[in-house]
């Protein structure tokens, strides 16, 4: 139901792993009418590490209601059972990106997160360090990646099995930069309909990120870089190369506790988003 209402002709399973693979992390939830389901939506508890602290979150997505049994409040009902239930598993806010977001706020979220987008359609190569390497991602890679991603002072938590198995996604392109024998950056390209053409996550040296958007842009006009709201030194190169910038908000958030709104710059962009 979930996908003929989201990717009709699709498969919304491919691009979210971690809530569709059977023993995963994290759960579909359904509002059902005897056998038939009505509404349903996927559900990631998932910690928020930021600078000075920790947050536990729950990420609502692909929410979806059946055509025929819209506007009857099944999606109202099903929000407000997760929430209870996020917030039963010691979840402090619910977190979700809207295509709606009127009916959401409508719904107690408010937009929050601070995202930074990069269209990039050139680098000179003058910014691009020779010694670099690019090369696809091989097995044996995994381990490295996600110590790189562990890097990033704001991120979303997760295992080491966890970040292996999102960067083996269908239509996702992970390109590594490696100097010598070693990995020092990588870069996911594409995933699904959400992140088609969108950088959406990458870690280590910027340097190195930036030659694999080179090797990207060869088969690419243009592509987007998605970065935390304090993009640093790697927003920097990026201005250097003349990449235009636009900020905006990341999604949505409702706080279910007594604890208030998330501390600025605990929301940010993650490769396991759902
Ligand atoms: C968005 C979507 C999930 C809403 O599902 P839904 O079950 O129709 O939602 P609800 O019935 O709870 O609320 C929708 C509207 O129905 C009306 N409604 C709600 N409860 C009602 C009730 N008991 N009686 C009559 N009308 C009601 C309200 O007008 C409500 O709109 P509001 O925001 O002004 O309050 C559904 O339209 C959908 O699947 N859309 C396509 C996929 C999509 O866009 N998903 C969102 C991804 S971010």
């Amino acid at each position: 139901m979930m996908t003929s209402v989201l990717r009709p002709g699709g498969d919304l399973s491919l691009e979210y792993p971690l809530v569709f693979d059977e023993g995963g992390p994290g759960a579909l939830l359904a509002l059902t009418e005897g056998e038939e389901v009505l509404s349903a939506c996927a559900v990631l508890e998932r910690e928020l590490i930021y600078p000075g602290g920790r947050a536990r979150a729950g990420f609502i997505g692909s929410v979806a209601t059946r055509a025929d049994a819209r506007g009857r409040g099944c999606a109202t009902q099903l929000l407000s059972e997760v929430e209870r239930l996020l917030k039963g598993h010691g979840c402090e806010h619910a977190l979700l990106w809207a295509d709606d977001p009127n009916f959401y706020q409508r719904r107690g979220y408010r937009l929050d997160g601070r995202e930074t987008d990069y269209l990039v359609s050139e680098i000179p190569s003058t910014e691009l360090d020779p010694s670099l390497n690019v090369r696809s991602l091989l097995s044996g890679d995994e381990d490295r990646l996600h110590e790189l991603y562990t890097r990033h002072g704001a991120r979303v938590g997760r295992s080491a099995q966890e970040t292996a198995r999102l960067l083996v996604c269908p239509e996702m392109k992970v390109l590594i930069a490696t100097r010598g024998e070693q990995i020092e950056a990588y870069a996911c390209f594409g995933r699904g309909a959400d992140l088609a053409g969108v950088v959406h996550e990458w870690g280590g040296s910027p340097e190195g990120v930036l030659s694999c958007l080179d090797a990207l842009l060869e088969q690419a006009d243009s592509l987007f870089l998605m970065a935390p709201g304090a993009a640093g030194p790697m927003g920097e190169l990026l201005e250097a190369c003349g990449a235009i910038r636009a900020e905006g908000r990341l999604g949505m958030v409702k706080p279910l506790g007594a604890v208030g709104g998330l501390p600025e710059g605990a929301f940010v962009w993650g490769l396991d988003s759902i």
